[in-house]
């Protein structure tokens, strides 16, 4: 099932998509309509959010994450790289290089929407960094900064907010380092200005307001799995045949759908099996989930 952005998006927004894009020349002919899943609204996507930084309840991150300063920001690179150093977004994601992906997002709390992100494959950034050969794996962090960020005032996580993945899932196709949506910066309560998407996982690998990038040979523990590690593992792909231990992931709730829009099948590897199922061959996902 492949998406397409331009298939659903109102023409206005694909229009200021154009102005986004206009100073890179990157503006690609509308593909045809193909589309199975359309696109939550931009009011959904920056309304309905888990950014723990800015509080717990869905509508904090929008209401508090304003407050937060994202120019400067700078993104560290470092552990076993060629070229470590501080980076800055425009360093990270070129206008130049942004590609627009719209890609579904399904959180282990079980709903769901389908985001148009604009952003670069992590794989060209660790590229450019050179990606030593003893590197196995790579850990990100969110900024710390209690006095912009007021969840973190609070022990609710262990903060910075931590995640990994295994170097051939950073270095897939379908792993995004997101600087927009709907052909718009992000905006803050969505990561700004830099987060992570991997599509096929459960949404809280998707770290947000990186600013840390870091190879390295073992393997990192992240925020969740520290947290509650019987519920949470590591990889957390999308899977509706393993529950959590608490509720089922066999379906989900599109937000959106409204109140009698009914609950969807959630897809194995949330819809993108062909693409990664075989960075999984031979291993047990009900052991490691
Ligand atoms: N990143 C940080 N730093 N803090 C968070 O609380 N929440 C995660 C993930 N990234 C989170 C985070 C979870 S649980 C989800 S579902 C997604 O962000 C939500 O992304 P969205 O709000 O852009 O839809």
């Amino acid at each position: 099932m492949k998406l397409n952005w331009s298939d659903v998006t109102p023409e206005a927004v694909f229009l200021n998509r154009r102005a986004f894009l206009a100073g890179a020349g990157a503006v690609a002919a509308a593909p045809a309509l193909a589309a199975a899943d359309k696109p939550n609204s931009f009011e959904d996507i920056t309304n309905y959010n888990n950014f723990y930084e800015f509080g717990t309840g869905k509508t904090d991150p929008a209401k508090n994450a304003g407050a937060l300063t994202t120019t400067p920001w700078a993104v560290q690179i470092d552990g076993l790289v060629d070229r470590p150093g501080s980076w800055s977004v425009a360093d990270l994601a070129p206008d130049s290089a942004v590609q627009e992906r719209l890609y579904r997002l399904r959180c282990v709390e079980a709903w769901s929407m389908v985001i148009p992100w604009m952003g670069v494959p992590l794989a060209d950034v660790l590229s450019r960094a050179g990606v030593q050969p003893g590197a196995k794996f790579v850990a990100f962090e969110t900024l710390l900064r209690p006095e912009e960020m007021k969840g973190q005032r609070r022990a609710t996580l262990d903060w910075p907010y931590r995640e990994g993945l295994r170097l051939d899932e950073a270095m897939h196709p379908l792993t995004l380092l997101a600087t927009g949506l709907y052909g718009k910066p992000l905006p803050n309560q969505n990561g700004a200005p830099i987060r992570l998407v991997v599509p096929w996982k459960y949404g809280f690998k998707s770290i947000k307001s990186i600013v840390r990038i870091t190879l390295t040979d073992r393997q990192p523990v992240s925020t969740w799995q520290q947290m509650q590690p019987s519920e949470y593992g590591f990889y957390a792909n999308v899977n509706p045949t393993v529950d959590h231990p608490r509720w089922s992931q066999a379906t989900e709730r599109r937000i959106g759908a409204g109140l009698f829009g009914g609950r969807q099948e959630t897809l194995m590897f949330n819809g993108y099996a062909d693409q990664v199922a075989s960075l999984y061959a031979g291993m047990d996902l009900a052991r490691d989930y």
